[in-house]
């Protein structure tokens, strides 16, 4: 059974308009239970207009999308359950914080779902040991909170409702590089610990790889292509021709291959390059003798 599966999915903003623009065309993808998948893509590609389909906030023009084999636009009934099952944390959500302290503003969802007292608060305080903050900043008002912080207390808040699917639509944005790693691993250990699904948005191949399982690869409103990522790097030349970075380190061994070093296939991480290089010059070492 597929946690999320599309059929056919297409969607277009402003029809009838002088600004009409098909955002997603044809969308036919299954989303295993458990797996951390990152979507990347250029700006543009289509890849937040994807995910809001995910938990119902935009209707397709046409299409069907299945969460757990249901038809979700079949009985719009659905549309409540589905928003509380797939959990969608937008960009820059720091931006949607109006609580005046973490803790109303992480009990924000939990409230609405209609848990009691008791379970609000435990939920609220794991969520807050999930993205690593002190529970001692549950009565401080999020707004005299670092920038890195108020995005770890609206990821809290989504993280609360305990959705069975995560999204993230580019979570790391502006962050700095310390931030952007902070909240990829949280975002990893989360995935390790909860066994849920995690979709993982972001325009950056580099950062991605190293998280994701699975990668969908969004041009211009399609899906060039969705497949483990090992077998997503194989492509790593045309994913470059489409505008797309692929790690510093993919290139420098795709360039050593062209000169005639063949050290290994679909490079993407730093540990594994490491361990491929001293395999080749112990392998070389051996020659020499
Ligand atoms: N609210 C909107 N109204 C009209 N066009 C939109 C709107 N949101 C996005 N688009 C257009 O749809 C396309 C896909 O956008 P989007 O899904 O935001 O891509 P991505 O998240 O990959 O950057 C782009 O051409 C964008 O300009
Ligand atoms: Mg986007």
């Amino acid at each position: 059974m597929a946690t999320i599966r599309t059929e056919n999915l297409n969607y277009t903003y402003g029809i009838g308009t002088p600004f009409e623009k098909t955002a997603i065309n044809n969308i036919n993808i299954e989303i295993k239970p458990g797996s951390l998948v990152g979507i990347i893509g250029h700006t543009g590609s289509g890849k937040s207009t994807l995910i809001q389909h995910f938990n119902g906030l935009l209707k397709p023009t046409s299409g069907k999308i299945y969460i757990d084999d249901v038809d979700i636009w079949e009985n719009k009934k659905n549309i409540r359950d589905v928003r509380f099952k797939v959990g969608l944390v937008f960009q820059y959500p720091e931006y949607q914080i109006f609580e005046d302290s973490v803790f109303r503003d992480v009990a924000f969802g939990p409230k609405n779902m209609g848990l009691d007292e008791e379970q609000i608060k435990q939920r609220v305080t794991n969520a807050l040991e999930s993205v690593g903050l002190p529970l001692s900043y549950l009565d401080r008002s999020p707004f005299e909170l670092s920038g890195g912080e108020k995005r770890r207390v609206a990821i809290a808040g989504v993280m609360a409702m305990q959705p069975e699917v995560l999204i993230l639509d580019e979570p790391t944005a502006g962050l700095d590089p310390r931030g952007r790693d902070t909240v990829f691993s949280l975002i990893k250990d989360y995935h390790k610990k909860t066994q849920c699904t995690v979709l993982l948005v972001s325009h950056s191949m580099e950062d991605i790889a190293k998280y994701a399982d699975t990668l969908l690869v969004m041009n211009n409103s399609e899906v060039f292509c969705y497949d483990k990522t090992v077998s997503v790097f194989e492509k790593s030349e045309e994913i470059q021709q489409m505008g797309l970075d692929v790690p510093q380190i993919t290139r420098v061994f795709n360039e050593l291959k062209k000169r005639g070093v063949n050290i290994g296939e679909e490079i993407y991480t730093v540990n594994y390059a490491k361990k491929l290089v001293l395999e080749y010059l112990g392998k070389a070492g051996e020659k020499s003798c």
